[in-house]
């Protein structure tokens, strides 16, 4: 009986984890990013994002200087999205 609770726990979490995903995937069409950048510039050999903090900083920086004005949980979500999409970095 434990073990379905533990199952259905993680389900769950994985679940919000995709949310915030596809919620980053949404902002970052929204915002004026493609703008300036396209694909090729995300996750290259020669990028010297080596953190997830530090892309964090870096989406947060590029929508400052654009004025997207958006929220630190929504830079969140789309540093997350880039991640799992381009960059593959550890937490
Ligand atoms: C006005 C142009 C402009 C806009 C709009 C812009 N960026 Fe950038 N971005 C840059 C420039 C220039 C760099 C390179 C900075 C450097 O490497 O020193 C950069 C770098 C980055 C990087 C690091 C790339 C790498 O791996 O080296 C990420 C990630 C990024 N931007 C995300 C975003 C996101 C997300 C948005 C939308 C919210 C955005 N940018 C909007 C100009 C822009």
């Amino acid at each position: 009986m434990l073990s379905f609770r533990i199952i259905f726990v993680i389900l769950i979490l994985v679940g919000l984890i995709q949310a915030d995903v596809e919620e980053g995937k949404q902002l970052f069409h929204e915002a004026s990013c493609l703008e300036c950048h396209n694909y090729e510039d995300f996750g290259s050999k020669t990028t010297k994002i080596k953190m997830f903090k530090a892309l964090e900083d870096r989406v947060q920086a590029c929508q400052l200087s654009e004025s997207d004005e958006l929220f630190d949980d929504e830079v969140h979500d789309i540093a997350k999205y880039l991640n799992k999409e381009f960059y593959k970095l550890k937490k």
